[in-house]
């Protein structure tokens, strides 16, 4: 579990990411596949011993702060919860945003995932806005 890499996606590859990605066919599924073939959205996955077992997705967008990276379809197979993945993920894509420029990283995220909130807080994400009742915007500087 130690040695992972981590690989961007095609939309071909999508299937692959059952594990922890649901795939059921849902608007969700489809939206992702849509944003990454228009170019939109990247997607990539976390391997380890040649199984697909976490992913997240980025896309660069503006505001009036300037460029920034949206960090989204953030999941680990369950069964591997709570080793590092998603650390070892959210450094991925900051060093990827960093790489391309971008000096700010930002997700949302549902009030009620408290574990979430405080593994962003940890990576140095601080609440940025209420985006819906039930969603936050975070931010962090890169
Ligand atoms: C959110 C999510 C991606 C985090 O992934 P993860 O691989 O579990 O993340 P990490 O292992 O890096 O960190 C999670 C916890 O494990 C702990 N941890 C990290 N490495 C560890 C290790 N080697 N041993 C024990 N615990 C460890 C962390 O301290 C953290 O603890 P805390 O949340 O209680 O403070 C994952 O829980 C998930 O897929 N959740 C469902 C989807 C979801 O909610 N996505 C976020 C949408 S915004």
């Amino acid at each position: 579990m130690n040695t992972y890499e981590i690989i961007e996606l095609t939309v071909n590859d999508l299937r692959k990411c059952e594990s922890f990605w649901d795939n059921d066919g849902s608007d969700d599924d489809s939206r992702l596949a849509g944003l990454m073939k228009c170019g939109e959205r990247k997607a990539f996955a976390y391997m380890t011993g040649g199984d697909y077992v976490g992913g997240f997705a980025v896309s660069i967008r503006n505001n009036e702060s300037g460029k920034y990276g949206h960090f989204s379809y953030f999941s680990v197979r369950s069964d591997l919860r709570n080793n590092g993945i998603g650390s070892r993920i959210l450094d991925f894509a900051a060093e990827y945003l960093r790489k391309n420029g971008i000096k700010a990283m930002r997700l949302n995220v549902y009030k009620d995932n408290p574990s979430a909130i405080r593994l962003y807080e940890r990576n140095g994400f601080k609440y940025a806005e209420d985006i819906t009742p039930e969603k936050i915007a975070m931010i962090k500087a890169l």
